[in-house]
């Protein structure tokens, strides 16, 4: 079975106990199973060329029952969302680094069209043909310009098929290469003035629609032009207000990651509530306890804090064959948080003299302890 975006879905389904085809698996592969009960449950209207309703939308990516959450966040963003997205406006997620924009517009992708690999990449490189359409110079040096020879793009694609087209980091391309979006995200249609007659104009069918996500820390959002901006609403994400939230979710998240790689060890709850702690700290700058601390100017985002968690284990299980203790921390913490930066490199040293030598428990003496593997 060929799923709409050209997946062979049902040979790269997750079977559990066998090693996973894919390094990473996309969301509709992923959770295909989920969806398919979800899409045969249904009986409730979708929106044209939807492969759900809005209510099993939600419940797929805020959970319901014995189902998880995949996305920690206020429902009323994920119904905001569905609805611009039902509409003649296109979604742009906004927010930090690590708040799971990127997620988020996969998993909508995945569940409203079947499809989240439909995916530009914005970056300073990013060029018109691979918004809209480039060619394929051999076939029209012979035959001229004509369907065959039309390269589309992912954006093509979507227009073409009525299904979701995601666009990372739009604001990090150029104005106007941005601008090109204008008249597709006004008109629902894309000209092709090299080919006359009918195949001049792509309509885009029921179903098409974009969403864009863009980083507040990197170039600002204000790269957009005002125009461009009145055809999106706008969707900020925040970092997880909750500490028992973001722990569930690190420890989810971790969980599922070492049950793909088959690693059967698990870091400790000790472990994680040390790293969970930790972030969060150095993130708002203020303790658990309510103490004033200092901020890493590094985005410590709870993305980060499962890539750290999912180094312990690994280091954990590969190196000795525990599922991780607090010292591991040590050693990811400073690749990972303060990176290349000195300033933080030394905060992240004050933090751990200062605070978190005053902590009780074991684990978080352990952690303290440690405090010699921080590299210089
Ligand atoms: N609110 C949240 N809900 C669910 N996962 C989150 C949340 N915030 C961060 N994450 C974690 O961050 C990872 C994804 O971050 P990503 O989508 O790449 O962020 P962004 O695109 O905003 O930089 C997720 O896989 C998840 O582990
Ligand atoms: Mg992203």
């Amino acid at each position: 079975m060929i799923s709409p975006c050209g997946f062979p879905s049902l040979s790269y389904t997750m079977t559990p106990n066998q090693p996973p085809v894919l390094q990473r698996p996309p969301a509709e592969v992923l959770y295909g199973e989920e969806l398919a009960r979800l899409r045969a449950a249904d009986r409730l209207p979708r929106p044209p060329g939807w492969q759900l309703s809005m209510p099993a939308v939600r419940r797929f990516i805020l959970g319901e029952g014995e189902a998880a959450a995949k996305i920690v966040c206020a429902p009323g963003l994920i119904e905001r969302a569905l609805v611009t997205l039902a509409s003649n406006r296109a979604l742009l997620l906004v927010g930090e680094p690590g708040t799971a924009k990127s997620l988020l517009s996969e998993l909508l992708a995945a569940a409203i069209s079947g499809c989240s690999t439909l995916t530009i990449q914005g970056s300073a490189a990013t060029t018109e043909d691979q918004i809209k359409y480039g060619w394929n110079y051999a076939l029209l040096l012979n035959e001229g310009p004509s369907p065959q020879a039309l390269v589309p793009s992912p954006l093509y694609r979507a227009m073409q098929a009525g299904q979701l087209v995601r666009f990372e980091e739009i604001t990090r391309c150029p104005p106007e290469v941005q601008d090109g979006l204008l008249s597709i995200l006004s008109e629902r249609l894309l000209m092709v003035p090299e080919l006359s007659g009918e195949g001049g104009t792509l309509f885009a069918a029921p179903g098409f629609n974009l969403i864009a996500t863009a980083n507040t820390r990197d170039r600002g959002v204000n790269e957009m032009s005002a125009a461009l901006k009145r055809r999106f609403s706008f969707e900020t994400l925040f970092p997880i207000r909750d500490y028992e939230q973001e722990f569930e979710l690190v420890r989810a998240e971790v969980g599922r990651l070492l049950a793909r790689d088959q690693v059967p060890v698990l870091p400790p709850d000790e472990v994680l509530e040390v790293l969970v702690t930790v972030f969060r700290e150095l993130r708002d700058g203020v303790g658990r306890d309510g103490a004033a601390g200092e901020r890493l100017s590094t985005v410590v985002s709870t993305a980060e804090a499962v890539s750290v968690a999912y180094s312990v284990a690994l280091r954990g299980y590969y190196l000795r064959g525990d599922g991780g203790e607090p010292g591991d921390i040590v050693e990811a913490l400073a690749g990972a948080a303060a990176k290349d930066n000195a300033e933080d490199g030394k905060k992240l040293r004050r933090y751990m003299e200062h605070r978190a030598g005053k902590r009780q428990g074991a684990h978080w003496q352990a952690f303290y302890a440690a405090r010699h593997r921080l590299p210089e």
